[in-house]
């Protein structure tokens, strides 16, 4: 089993995870981004006010935030949709992680202790590899972390949870973010320096399989 290089067979489950996972955190995270930005409830009612207001009719603050809020919340269903695709794939991994066992990458703690193991020519491979591992790991941690506390707040009111709980699961929600902005962009950047140090391919073997061998 290798444990210092990212080349190795990809089954065709695996390739189409990956594949099906980055659409759907992609996905997420452009609901945030409009919601953050072109869709922001501030921004927009303020808009309709003075939209309204230059047409010589006049709308309440509470009216304008409605409509901006009523607009926004039709784009935000996505984030559901996104959100429960991405807990759905999450399973998904986990089953194909105790059915396809032998194309499963290497634990993550074989590749911590290849670090200590690997003689001197090899210990900067090792610990690259020890810290790519580190991040998936991460990784996945984080997604639980933002299904089970996207459940919890989605839920909110059959679960009977209070208004301050709910409010402060929405913070470290929301805090999480960037994890995910870090990793996607930490992510791409990586596989960008990896094609051209040694791991050439490995894009194209995410998406027709590689090399058996
Ligand atoms: C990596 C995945 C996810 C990211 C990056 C993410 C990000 C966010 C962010 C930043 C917010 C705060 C928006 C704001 O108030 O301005 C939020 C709210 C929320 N998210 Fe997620 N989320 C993710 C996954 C999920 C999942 C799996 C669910 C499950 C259904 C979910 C359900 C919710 C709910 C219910 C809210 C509160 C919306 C509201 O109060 O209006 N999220 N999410």
């Amino acid at each position: 089993m290798q444990t210092t290089s990212f080349k190795r067979y990809r089954p065709p489950a695996l390739r189409a995870w990956h594949w099906l996972n980055a659409l759907a955190l992609l996905g997420t995270l452009g609901t945030v981004l409009l919601r953050k930005t072109f869709l922001s409830w501030r921004t927009n009612s303020a808009y309709i006010q003075g939209e309204l207001q230059e047409a010589g009719t006049t709308v309440t603050p509470e009216l304008a935030k409605a409509i901006a809020v009523g607009l926004r919340d039709r784009m935000w269903e996505w984030h559901y949709i996104f959100g429960f695709t991405l807990a759905g794939l999450l399973v998904v991994r986990l089953l194909t992680w105790f059915f396809l066992p032998k194309d499963r990458s290497p634990p993550l703690m074989q590749a911590i202790r290849a670090v200590a193991t690997a003689p001197a020519g090899q210990k900067r491979s090792a610990t690259h590899n020890a810290l790519v591992r580190t991040g998936y790991a991460l990784f996945y941690a984080s997604l639980v972390f933002m299904a089970t506390t996207g459940f919890l707040m989605y839920w909110k009111a059959s679960l009977g949870l209070g208004e301050d709980l709910v409010h402060s699961i929405k913070d470290v929600h929301e805090l999480m973010l960037w994890f995910f902005v870090v990793f996607a962009g930490g992510h791409v950047l990586g596989v960008v320096f990896a094609e051209h140090r040694g791991d050439a391919g490995i894009v194209s073997d995410m998406i027709q399989g590689g090399r058996r061998d």
